[in-house]
């Protein structure tokens, strides 16, 4: 039998459990920061080095932490189920954690790009990253990331993943960045969506037959990854 298609939504809530600050929680990731200084393409206009300072204290710590038993749960689904997870999160936990189809939204903090529009370069980059480090065409590079306000180059893959889900699972996010939060309402109307979440927005005008956990990631994700094999075995 064809395994499900189990399409998983993640925000900065997986990797809370593993030591990663989330972004809108109190003593969050912005609390300390001007958004626009550190995230938006004028902020890094204005301060290259504010910016970079920021990203590589984000890329040091991901030096430190490890995946948590979400990430893992979600890895081990893949036996059971055609697993395709949809992260907003520019951490690498679910590539260490074992998924294997993993779809970065908002970019990635272990690469890097060049700085202007034409004929990027994109790298692999573990360290810090310093003003003076260029791409081969002496171009300073940036960090990898999609800032506020700038374009989301993996959107059309991601709406077309949701559209072919048969089960929509969305863990820890708040939902409020879009279009990253629209994505859910690409699902085919009939779906299930389970919405893992300890402090879960409201979602709005969504047909589908929705289950909300007010669960931490490492609860919530095993005991929607045991309802689905329930499921899968009683079909
Ligand atoms: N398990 C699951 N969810 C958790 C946990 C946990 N242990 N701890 C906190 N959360 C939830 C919070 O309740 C909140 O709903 O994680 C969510 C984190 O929300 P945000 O900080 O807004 O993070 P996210 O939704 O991923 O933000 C989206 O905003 O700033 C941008 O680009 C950044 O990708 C990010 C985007």
């Amino acid at each position: 039998m064809e395994k499900k298609k189990v399409v998983v939504l993640t925000g900065a809530g997986i990797s809370a459990e593993s030591g990663i600050k989330t972004f809108r929680d109190a003593d969050g990731l912005w609390e300390g920061h001007d958004v626009m200084e550190v995230a938006s393409y004028d902020g890094w206009l204005n301060n290259k080095a504010l910016v970079l300072d920021f990203y590589n204290q984000r890329r040091r710590q991901l030096h430190e932490v490890k995946p948590n038993l979400g990430h893992f749960t979600l890895a081990e689904m893949e036996a059971d189920f055609d697993v395709h997870i949809i992260t907003q999160n520019v951490d690498n936990l679910h590539e260490q954690a074992g998924s294997k189809k993993v779809l970065h939204l908002h970019g990635e903090l272990l690469k890097v790009r060049s700085d202007h529009s034409h004929a990027i370069e994109i790298m692999d980059w573990n360290n810090d990253l310093t003003i003076g480090d260029v791409d081969s065409k002496g171009c300073q590079m940036r960090p990898h990331i999609v800032w506020f306000g700038e374009a989301v180059p993996a959107l059309d893959e991601a709406v077309s993943i949701v559209t072919q889900a048969d089960i929509l699972v969305v863990v820890g996010t708040s939902l409020q960045v879009y279009p990253a939060a629209g994505l859910i309402h690409y699902a085919q109307s009939n779906i299930p969506v389970f919405y893992i979440d300890p402090r879960p927005a409201t979602i709005y005008d969504l047909p589908n037959p929705l289950e909300v956990f007010s669960l931490n990631a490492t609860e919530g994700v095993p005991l929607v990854r045991d309802k689905l094999l329930q499921k899968t075995h009683d079909s």
